[in-house]
């Protein structure tokens, strides 16, 4: 059993008499422990999938099995236990709560889970040791980015979800964040799902899925996927 499995799940939006189908009968396994990369044109329904992934949202129709319990048929509680105690978000925009320091920020978890790992080690090990005090505004994006990882990781969640983690920051500085997210995610034994646009997070992918107009165009196991030293930059 895999630890994640969507089965013939579908996504409309509607508005008025307008239907959009966001997803379109996905089906998709998710191996514990993998690093799984979601690629695809803006549009395609790449959020979306994330945010079903995440609790955060709930398929039309359809299934979505984790660890053999379907989350899709979740009360609204249940989702918000599942979201608290399984999984954890990394957003293109950070989303640190401006007017508490980077320790509050990360500190914050321990509210929200029962695992959760020490803020103050998360913190060190993306290197913001000596920035603990700050406040967010206080960053660099780069820097801003690393503490929603840190806090991300010390939630201690078994799935992270990373949604163009790094599509606000520039280039150099967007794979030095990619870099640590997936050491850091490689470390703790995650299953890390990240939408990016960058092909060379695809070359270091335990699976590569491919999306377009809702639906799942190809998904590509790697038996050998490089690390970021092997990766050329
Ligand atoms: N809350 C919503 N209400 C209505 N339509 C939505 C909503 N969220 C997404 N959509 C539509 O569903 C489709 C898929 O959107 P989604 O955000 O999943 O795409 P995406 O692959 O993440 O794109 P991008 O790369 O631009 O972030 C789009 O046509 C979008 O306009
Ligand atoms: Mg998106």
């Amino acid at each position: 059993m895999s630890l994640v499995e969507l089965r013939d799940i579908s996504r409309v939006y509607t508005s008025g008499d307008h239907a959009l189908k966001a997803l379109d009968g996905v089906n998709l396994n998710l191996e514990e422990g993998k690093l799984i990369v979601v690629l695809g044109p803006s549009g395609a329904g790449k959020s979306t999938l994330l945010n079903l992934l995440g609790g955060l949202d709930s398929p039309t129709s359809g299934s979505i099995t984790v660890d053999g319990v379907d989350i899709s048929r979740y009360t609204s509680d249940e989702l918000a236990h599942y979201r608290a105690a399984t999984v954890g978000f990394v957003f293109q925009f950070y989303n640190l709560i401006p007017t508490l320091t980077v320790y509050e920020n990360v500190a914050l978890v321990k509210q929200i889970s029962e695992n959760a790992l020490s803020a103050r080690e998360m913190i060190a090990r993306v290197g913001l040791a000596d920035h603990m005090d700050q406040f967010p505004a206080q960053l660099s994006g780069g820097e801003q980015q690393r503490v929603s990882i840190a806090r991300a990781l010390a939630k201690n969640p078994r799935i992270l979800l990373c949604d163009e983690p790094t599509g606000a920051l520039d280039s150099e500085t967007g794979v030095m964040v990619l870099k640590l997210l997936l050491s850091m995610a490689r470390d703790f034994g995650k299953t890390i799902i990240i939408v990016t646009h960058n092909q060379n997070i695809a070359k270091m992918a335990d699976m590569v899925v491919r999306v377009k107009n809702g639906r799942i165009v190809s998904c590509e196991e790697q038996a050998n996927p490089l690390s970021a030293e092997e990766v050329d930059w």
